[in-house]
């Protein structure tokens, strides 16, 4: 099933110029990126995307990180993309994380855990639907998907 995730580069990603090579992981693996941007998170919507967490004691410093500094906001679209790009990104702790997943291979703590990407197909619409508009979203048609799927 053709599935979107919502992925976003977290500030130590885009501090550390690793765009560039994280976002060709998703490329070279086969997925289509059909949204994109840069965007300066507020403390109320970093409160809304991580609700769910808001009464874990780490809540305050993960606010704090993710409003530190730009990140890179996606959609991702492609085969079992939700499961897919959870496998590409890695465990929640980088030391934890294989090597040759993101975390694993970028990341040294989770409090500085590169990527966010959607753990559910209700967490993904959700998260799609809080950072973009439905017109942000480009539906293209990639000609040698044909060669991938
Ligand atoms: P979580 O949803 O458990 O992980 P994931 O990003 O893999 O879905 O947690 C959300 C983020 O909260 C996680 O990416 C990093 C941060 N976090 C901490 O800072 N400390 C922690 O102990 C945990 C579990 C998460
Ligand atoms: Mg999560």
């Amino acid at each position: 099933m053709i599935q979107k995730s919502f992925v976003m580069m977290k500030p130590d990603a885009v501090q550390r110029r690793l765009m560039g090579k994280i976002l060709a992981r998703f490329e070279d693996k086969g997925l289509q990126i059909v949204a994109c941007k840069l965007i300066q998170i507020d403390e109320d919507l970093a409160k809304t995307h991580y609700g769910e967490h808001a009464e874990k004691p780490f809540f305050p410093s993960l606010v704090e990180y993710i409003t530190s500094s730009p990140c890179l906001a996606m959609v991702i679209q492609g085969e079992e993309a939700i499961t897919t790009i959870r496998k590409l990104v890695g465990a929640t702790n980088p030391l934890e994380a294989d090597l040759g997943t993101i975390r694993g291979d970028f990341g040294m703590d989770t409090g500085r855990n590169i990527i966010h990407a959607s753990d559910a197909p209700e967490s993904a619409e959700r998260e799609i639907a809080l950072f973009f508009n439905e017109d942000e979203i480009c539906d293209y048609k990639i000609i040698d998907n044909d060669l991938i799927y």
